[in-house]
């Protein structure tokens, strides 16, 4: 089988190991770059695992310019990038702001340079639906204009953004929702070395006891409970996706594009405790605590551009995500 080549940055995290596989699965065949600072090779070896077969992987850093142009060389023929490789921590570009303009955007700027030097035309970039702040009319569609960011970590996605919609290569940005879940096999999952901040990973740390409880933050906001409304998507959901946006790109000149990823249901923080606990028959210890600055009340999302233009639709229920969830939890050490 000749399968093209897709390079994938960052591919030993959460979301770029699942989509390893999908894109195998779908005659594609994948290039890790990584350098390993957030993520874990036990992604690789169990994307493999589930793939039954070897995957090329480079330790390196996507902010070094010559050891990416090493990669570009070694593999000549480059069809498509995927991009994941950024720091993703909210409350941590905070704290270290630099950081994460230096990184998200220099590892995106380099790549752009090679891409251009090296002839490789399509790029699939990971967004986030935090590009909008807090947007306007809900469900929000790719039309609202960019928000006030509420952090760092955000201004960085929309810069990249900027940056990409600038240069001459095709692209389609993926504004992801909230991720959850793991492969139902779970041998690949969220790796991610420092202590969770996200929701289902923090639920799953108090149902192993690695925390003893957690807080909901906040729950005077103007939603059913209280609690801050969020769109979970599957990660398997999520990976397929990207496999569609590369189908889509490769067959396709001169295009420039964004799409919604989300499942278009708002949960709220309340709902997805009380699903998990219901779901996986366990109880989660929690207290109601004061709100997390830059937390937006809600969002979700239309995904009518993506179902109509793609034919991408959500097929995995979100029970089977909180699921994935704590499976991959009780086996990930
Ligand atoms: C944000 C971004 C998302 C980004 C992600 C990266 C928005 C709208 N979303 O997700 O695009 O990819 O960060 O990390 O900006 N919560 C608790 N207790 C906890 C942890 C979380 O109540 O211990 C609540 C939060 O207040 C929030 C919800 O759970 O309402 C989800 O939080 P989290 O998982 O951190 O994701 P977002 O902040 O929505």
């Amino acid at each position: 089988m000749n399968r093209k080549n897709i390079l994938v940055t960052g591919g030993a995290g959460y979301i770029g190991s699942h989509t390893l596989v999908e894109l195998y699965n779908s005659g594609y065949k994948p290039i890790v770059v990584d350098n390993l600072s957030n993520s874990s090779l036990n992604n690789i070896t169990g994307a493999e695992q589930i793939i039954k077969s070897k995957i090329d992987f480079y330790k390196v850093d996507c902010t070094d310019f010559e050891q990416m142009n090493k990669v570009f060389k070694e593999k000549k023929n480059i069809d498509a990038v995927i991009h994941f490789a950024a720091f993703k921590s909210v409350e941590e570009s905070v704290r270290h702001p630099d950081k994460y303009f230096s990184n998200n955007i220099r590892s995106l700027e380099t790549l752009i340079d090679l891409m251009n030097s090296h002839n490789v035309n399509n790029i699939i970039f990971s967004s986030s639906c935090t590009v909008y702040g807090t947007p306007e009319f809900l469900p929000v569609n790719e039309l609202a204009p960019f928000g006030k960011a509420e952090s760092p970590y955000g201004e960085t996605k929309q810069l990249c953004e900027k940056l990409i919609e600038k240069s001459t290569i095709n692209s389609i940005s993926l504004r992801y929702f909230n991720p959850v879940g793991s492969h139902p096999t779970s041998l690949i999952g969220d790796c991610s070395a420092d202590k969770p901040n996200n929701l289902v990973p923090i639920i799953c740390e108090v149902a192993s006891g690695k925390r003893e409880s957690m807080q909901i933050f906040g729950n005077d906001y103007n939603t059913i409970d209280g609690t801050c409304v969020r769109d979970y998507i599957h990660v398997v959901d999520l990976a397929k996706a990207h496999v569609m946006a590369v189908n889509h790109i490769l067959n396709n000149t001169k295009i420039k594009t964004a799409y919604n990823l989300g499942v278009g249901k708002g949960v709220s923080v309340q709902e997805v405790i009380d699903s998990f606990q219901k779901v996986n028959n366990l109880k989660i210890s929690y207290e109601l605590g004061p709100r997390r600055s830059g937390d937006v009340e809600k969002i979700y999302s239309d995904n009518t551009k993506i179902n109509d233009e793609l034919g991408w639709f959500p097929v995995m229920s979100f029970e089977s995500g909180l699921e994935s969830a704590w499976n991959w939890e009780k086996l990930k050490n």
